[in-house]
């Protein structure tokens, strides 16, 4: 997310509070309550008030936007619509998201919490950026021609898969969304979305922009809700043929069960402990700085932060220092003012758990040399944590906390840290920092992740593909990778006499 900055456009006075306009279900084109009539409050994680309640969706809303999707998929005017119109479709989102870009990052930032200088100059140009990349590739999903034995012509054709269940969670909703629609909508699939119960509100709204635009009625479907219910009823729904999940590895297992009756088609972006390796020969200050970037960005709810420092021990000091100093300058605050840097985390549970982390981080024995504590007495707010001098065994050092608190581990050769940054269930991103080009491709080649950042953190791009190694994800993401989760490939074979 570094290649994205933004800054000067963001205005310099707190931005207004942004009005609720969507917090209805999606289905068939139509915005309706539950049938259940229930609803559910989405709550602003800065004051820990209500902002809306929002129509709570369960399994027999997910039983109509999937026959939605199915017949928009079967025999909608979406099953017949050439492959550049989607295309054109998909672009006409990303014009409307960016004409409401202020909007829809100030509505980000309500309800998730964090930063308005982030949702805007980050969340919502890659979000944008995504979608048309991806409108990009609607027309060039081809097969091949093969030349089998005997006299036949045969070829291959990709063809979308049917129609997709997405689950998302909340640290990125609206980035979620984007990395979700886009390769399934050019591939040409239909779509049942449940956005997370945390962070409804940007997933409606970009909803009724997707209806703006013009997308055939049940080729976009969103059913806001929990999990063990509307989450579940779309991973055991018979019409639905795939899931793509983005969350925890304890929910991707669950799902992963509950996708057995109808051997739905699985891809999963799992969590991280991602090793941020610094070497003694680095640029100490773009590594210190990548390092509080790699960690503390988005209040460290990130799958890929770097949330494991390894430290070369000659410079372990000098840059614990470093990484302290730089750590006391981040400003904690109201998300809706553009000087914030760190908000609130999202809700109570993620909160505590954080605080539970960070007191088992003491009773280890880990010494915390920055925040340790929770910030002001309303909203959710974490202060930056430092602890040092942790070792591999600390549960600070082996669970995803995914909050704004960073371990340092010293380490002495290039082999021990190898091993070491390997030494973890998951293998989502690593980091190195090093001005020796071998000692860098040593590194890229023998870590266990499925992104390796070198010199850099968290640098993303639509074309790129991201997701995990282990238990941090099953398939990728972005790029023309993602294309596959979205297809399927059909051969034909013709005789020719
Ligand atoms: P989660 O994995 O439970 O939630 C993510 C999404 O899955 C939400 O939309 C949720 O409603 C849905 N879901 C939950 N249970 C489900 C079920 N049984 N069937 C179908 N869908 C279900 O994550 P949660 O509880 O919000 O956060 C717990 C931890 O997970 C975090 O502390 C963090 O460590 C990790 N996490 C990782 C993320 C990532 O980007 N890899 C994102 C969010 C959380
Ligand atoms: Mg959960």
């Amino acid at each position: 997310m570094a290649t994205v900055t933004a800054k000067s456009e963001v205005k310099a006075t707190r931005v207004a509070t942004p009005k609720v306009r969507q917090t209805k279900l999606l289905i068939n084109g139509k915005w309706q309550d539950a049938v259940s009539g229930k609803t559910f409050a989405t709550v602003n994680p800065a004051t820990e008030e209500v902002i809306a309640q929002v129509a709570e969706g369960d399994a027999a809303d997910v039983d109509l936007a999937a026959k939605a999707a199915r017949k928009a998929f079967e025999s909608g005017p979406w099953s017949k619509m050439d492959a550049r119109d989607r295309g054109r479709l998909i672009n006409k989102l990303a014009d409307l998201m960016e004409q409401n870009i202020d909007e829809l990052a100030a509505l980000e930032t309500l309800d998730n919490g964090k930063p308005v200088r982030d949702s805007r100059a980050a969340d919502l140009p890659l979000a944008i950026d995504c979608l048309r990349y991806y409108a990009g590739w609607a027309d060039k999903l081809t097969g091949e021609t093969i030349p089998i034995r005997g006299n036949y012509f045969c070829y291959t054709r990709r063809e979308p898969m049917g129609v997709v269940g997405q689950i998302i969670p909340w640290n990125f909703p609206l980035l979620m969304v984007a990395w979700k629609w886009g390769p399934a909508l050019a591939a040409g699939c239909t779509i049942v979305m449940k956005p997370a119960e945390q962070t409804p509100l940007t997933a409606l709204r970009v909803g009724e922009l997707a209806m703006e635009a013009g997308f055939p009625a049940g080729v976009i479907n969103l059913i806001p809700g929990y999990g063990p219910t509307a989450g579940a009823a779309l991973v055991k729904h018979p019409q639905v043929d795939k899931i793509a999940f983005t969350g925890e590895h304890r929910t991707a297992q669950i799902i992963m069960g509950d996708a057995a009756q109808t051997l739905k088609r699985l891809t999963f972006e799992l969590g991280g402990k991602s090793p941020n390796v610094i070497f003694a020969d680095a640029d100490l200050d773009a590594a210190v700085a990548g390092t509080e970037f790699g960690l503390f960005f988005n209040q460290g709810q990130c799958c890929c932060a770097g949330s494991r420092v390894f430290v070369e021990e000659k410079i372990h000091a000098e840059f614990v220092s470093k990484l302290v100093q730089r750590a006391a300058l981040r400003k904690l605050g109201d998300p809706l003012h553009p000087d914030t840097m760190q908000g609130p985390q999202v809700d109570r549970d993620q909160f505590d758990k954080i605080l539970s982390y960070i007191a088992k981080g003491n009773a280890a024995g880990a010494k915390c040399v920055a925040g340790g504590k929770r910030h002001g007495d309303k909203g959710f707010f974490i202060e930056p944590t430092i602890f040092d001098h942790v070792t591999d065994d600390m549960a600070i050092a082996t669970d995803e906390i995914f909050g704004p608190v960073l371990s340092v581990l010293p380490f002495k050769s290039t082999e021990e840290v190898i091993e070491r940054a390997n030494s973890t269930m998951f293998g989502l991103a690593a980091a190195v920092w090093t001005r020796d080009v071998g000692k860098a491709h040593q590194f890229a080649k023998n870590v266990r992740a499925g992104t390796v950042w070198v010199n850099c953190y968290d640098v993303f791009d639509a074309a790129a593909p991201f997701g995990g190694f282990k238990m941090s994800g099953i398939g990728r993401e972005l790029g023309s990778a993602a294309l596959q989760n979205y297809t399927e490939l059909k051969t034909v074979t013709m005789a020719l006499d």
